[in-house]
């Protein structure tokens, strides 16, 4: 039977959340799981139990919002689309991300990426991991992967962060709507050089699947999809590779394993994402009266699946906040579940699993930290700020 959770007595506030959540999420999972936070104007859900009944019944927790920051500032996308209609752009943009695909076709291109990216850095002896490694390798990978040509990594990262920046523009800064306005433009501008030349000759990439698709998309669409990849294809893959970077860098024991055993790299990146989960959050809507984790919802009532809580619930994981290569139970929610479960996750997989961080500590060898006390931010999407090391120029 429903009961009513009484609030804790401070409502949790954005600003710390941003800073470190996980303090605050064990808070909750305790003692309010279905939590009203009124700076976020939703309640939050932070129980693994909680976050997969949510999932599993997406007739009544939807993906659509209306009024949405991320539909006004990028159009409607399938990320905020529901049922059949999400469905066919799904179906129109996933075939080049399968796992055939990824290991028949993007096994090199994702190697030669992060060979390029690393090899001009052996002789520097030290840099930014973060800013000079993960941005620039999931940038490079993300355009090839769309199918988009001669835009620069810088370009990528610049387009990328100016969507996820209007997508949470909550104080409507102009200069944010500025920005992204511009990235939108400018990846117009990118989109107009490929669309004709894959619509002639098509390529296993993503915008060539969604112009061939058995049901195809339009170009508007097209155009309209490919920036909430854009917008969500770029920092996940490169949060998630800085914050395997600094575990093993921090966890001396794990990484003579993984060195050990290369067997284990993939045990890295699982452990990583459920962690430190690049996604932290993400927003349904009830759709009608039900009842969620003791608390009743109305239809209209806002909600916040808090991935990164259900990663680190007690309930299901064994000292959740230790990062453990060999941990036991290893499956987490940090791809999601359900209809918008991630559409880029065997690809994330491959490309900083199997590949960058491997190829990370090898080429750079006796990488360390030169900053132990690494800087972390934000709740929506978390990861290091900066990842600074040193390591021997051969
Ligand atoms: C470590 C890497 C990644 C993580 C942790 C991650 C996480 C997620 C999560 C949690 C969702 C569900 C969001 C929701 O239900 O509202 C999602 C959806 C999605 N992701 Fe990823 N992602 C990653 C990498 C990627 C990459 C590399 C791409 C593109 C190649 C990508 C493309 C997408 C798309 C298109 C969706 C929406 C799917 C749909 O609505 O049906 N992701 N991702």
């Amino acid at each position: 039977m429903a009961t009513s959770v009484s609030h804790p007595s401070e409502p949790v506030q954005l600003s710390e959340l941003w800073r470190d959540p996980y303090p605050a999420y064990r808070y909750l999972r305790e003692h309010d799981p279905v939590a009203w936070v009124p700076e976020a104007g939703r309640y939050l859900v932070t129980r693994f139990e909680d976050i997969m009944h949510v999932e599993r019944h997406p007739e009544t927790y939807l993906s659509a919002e209306n009024p949405s920051l991320m539909t006004r500032s990028i159009g409607e996308t399938l990320l905020r689309q529901d049922g059949a209609a999400h469905q066919r752009l799904r179906r129109a943009a996933e075939p080049p991300l399968r796992p055939r695909v990824v290991k028949e076709h993007w096994l090199p291109t994702l190697r030669r990426n992060a060979e390029d990216i690393l090899a001009p850095l052996v002789e520097q002896g030290g840099g930014d991991l973060f800013h000079d490694v993960a941005g620039p390798f999931a940038a490079r990978n993300l355009a090839a992967l769309l199918g988009l040509r001669g835009v620069s990594d810088a370009d990528m990262q610049e387009w990328s962060q100016a969507i996820i920046d209007a997508g949470g523009n909550y104080g409507e800064d102009p200069e944010i709507w500025a920005r992204c306005a511009r990235a939108v433009t400018d990846l117009d501008a990118a989109m107009d050089e490929v669309l004709p030349v894959l619509r002639r000759e098509p390529d296993p990439s993503v915008i060539s699947s969604m112009l061939h698709a058995d049901d195809p998309l339009t170009e508007d669409e097209i155009r309209t999809n490919i920036r909430v990849f854009l917008g969500g294809g770029l920092n996940e893959p490169r949060d998630s590779m800085a914050v395997a970077a600094y575990a093993l860098l921090t966890h001396d024991d794990q990484r003579r394993d993984v060195e050990a055993d290369p067997a284990l790299w993939k045990r890295v990146f699982e452990e990583a994402v459920r962690w430190i989960s690049p996604i932290g959050m993400y927003p349904r809507r009830v759709a009608e009266r039900t009842e969620l984790g003791g608390r009743v919802l109305e239809a209209g009532d806002k909600l916040g699946v808090v991935i990164a809580s259900g990663n680190r619930d007690e309930r299901v994981f064994d000292r959740p906040d230790a990062f453990d290569i060999h941990r036991a139970e290893t499956s987490h929610v940090a791809f999601g579940g359900g209809p918008h479960f991630c559409l880029g996750t065997w690809v994330s997989r491959a490309a900083v699993g199997q590949i960058g961080l491997p190829l990370l500590f090898r080429t750079l060898s006796g990488l360390r930290l030169t900053e132990t006390d690494v800087p972390f931010g934000g709740w929506v999407f978390r990861g290091p700020l900066r990842l600074t090391a040193a390591w021997s120029p051969s």
